[in-house]
């Protein structure tokens, strides 16, 4: 993992503490004012560098300095807007489709019920939505890493037609500058209503950089020498996940923190296994599904749900069915999983591992069959539990309040 820059004053901190929040720190110093002077300027990064852990919370803070606190009251006005926008089914023509409706809350940010999204009027998505729990410290967007900041994303699911569907960015100006009930929230994050592109970015943006997950069971365990806070079982799940079983090739932490990800992208064969796929599983609901032909899918939106992952975006040949590694922070809450959903539970993951990953010429050559008992992937799967943060009930609780604009609760 490369290292990231620790401004002095950090090292007030203590030891193994300061690297955890190495990068929920930095964000955070980095204040609220460039974030105000880039919107305003057009900047594409505004708030990229802003605004980061907009969340005061006792004991969670007690590992950040006063300074990053100070940046976090500053920014709370920009983060509850975004807020309120994330969660806001107005920002769609039929006032059906929010954020917040493919990365519900209560269900650790993703959609639990089915396997990839559902937007607009029903369209299935081919991709699985991945959790914006602590996508501030991601430094690429999507499974296959094709926009790089969170400002950028943000046009992505308003426009697409089946997502959020709205034609031009100029109708999502005009339709938030109709709510009367954001006058005053944007007047207190910008000092005046005029609702612009950049501003809509650097209020979503700062919002999602706010949703850090906090730390788990597993983080007190390794980084705050907190003995018991893993039991036996996860431990030996823990030893698996960082020896045997190989997983922290991809899956890095490193001395100071605990990612969970090399920010890389690699082949582990799922997208050799899809699209080897002639019939597709379709949610027309939660829990309602139907299949469908891959060729009568063509036939009918003359697109073919095929997904190559990141060649698609590169065009170099070694990328075809490479995607990004994810985070495994918070996984217990965000079945399903893999790009596709593919995989319903952590136990098909881990099976899925202990195969050897999919059948793909391509695949990555750190992946081979695994010898593992049934108690090892019971181990394996109970340590991956213990890694959802404190914060995350939390931060789903202040989201939905954020919702609850009277005619649309
Ligand atoms: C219709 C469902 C849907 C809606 C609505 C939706 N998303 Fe997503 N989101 C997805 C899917 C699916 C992906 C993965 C797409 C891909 O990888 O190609 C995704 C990916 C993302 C990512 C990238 C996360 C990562 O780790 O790579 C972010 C950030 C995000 N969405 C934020 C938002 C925001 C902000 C909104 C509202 C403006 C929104 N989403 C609306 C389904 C949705
Ligand atoms: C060669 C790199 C690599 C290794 C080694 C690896 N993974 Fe992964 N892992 C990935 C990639 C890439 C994905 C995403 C695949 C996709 O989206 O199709 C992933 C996905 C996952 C997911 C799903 C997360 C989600 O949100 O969808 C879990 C859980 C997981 N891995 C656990 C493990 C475990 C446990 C091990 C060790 C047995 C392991 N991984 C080894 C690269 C790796």
């Amino acid at each position: 993992m490369r290292r990231l820059f620790v401004p002095a004053w950090a090292d007030t901190l203590s030891g193994r503490a300061r690297g955890l929040h190495g990068w929920r720190v930095l964000l955070a110093a980095s204040g609220f004012a460039s974030c105000l002077l880039a919107g305003a300027a057009g900047g594409a990064d505004v708030g990229r560098r802003s605004a980061a852990s907009a969340h005061a919370d006792a004991d969670h803070t007690s590992t950040r300095p006063t300074a990053s606190r100070a940046a976090t009251a500053r920014s709370a006005p920009l983060v509850a807007l975004g807020r309120k926008l994330f969660m806001d089914r107005r920002l769609s023509p039929n006032d059906t489709m929010s954020c917040g409706m493919c990365h519900v809350p209560e269900q650790g940010f993703v959609v639990n019920e089915i396997a990839t999204a559902v937007g607009f009027e029903g369209r299935s998505l081919r991709r699985n939505a991945p959790t914006v729990l602590d996508v501030g410290m991601q430094r690429s967007m999507f499974h296959d890493g094709r926009v790089r900041t969170l400002e950028e994303q943000v046009w992505g699911p308003l426009l697409a037609r089946d997502e959020m569907a709205n034609p031009s960015r100029e109708a999502v100006l005009k339709r938030i500058a109709g709510l009367a009930d954001y006058r005053r929230p944007w007047r207190r994050a910008f000092g005046d209503p005029e609702v612009t592109p950049p501003r809509i970015e650097a209020a979503l943006a700062a919002y999602e950089r706010s949703l850090d997950g906090g730390l788990s069971r597993f983080d007190r365990w390794r980084f705050l020498g907190a003995t018991d806070a893993l039991d036996a079982r996860e431990r030996r799940g823990f030893e698996l996940f960082s020896g045997a079983a190989g997983c922290v090739r991809c899956h890095a932490i490193d001395e100071r923190e605990a990612p969970f990800t090399d920010h890389a992208f690699h082949n582990t064969g799922i997208g050799a296994r899809q699209a080897a796929t002639t019939r597709y599983d379709v949610p027309l609901a939660p829990g309602e599904n139907t299949v469908v032909d891959a060729a009568w899918i063509a036939s009918q939106f003359g697109a073919n749900p095929r997904d190559d992952g990141r060649f698609e975006f590169t065009g170099r040949a070694e990328d075809r069915h490479r995607y990004k590694t994810p985070s495994l922070r918070h996984v217990a809450l965000t079945a399903p999983y893999m790009h596709d959903g593919s995989l319903a539970t952590l136990e098909a993951v881990i099976d899925f591992y202990a195969r050897g990953g999919g059948e793909d010429p391509g695949r990555d050559p750190a992946l081979a069959p695994l010898d593992l008992s049934p108690d090892d992937r019971a181990a394996l799967a109970a340590f991956l539990r213990s890694l959802t943060g404190e914060r995350v009930a939390r931060l789903a609780r202040e989201a939905r309040r954020a919702a609850s604009t009277p005619e649309f609760r």
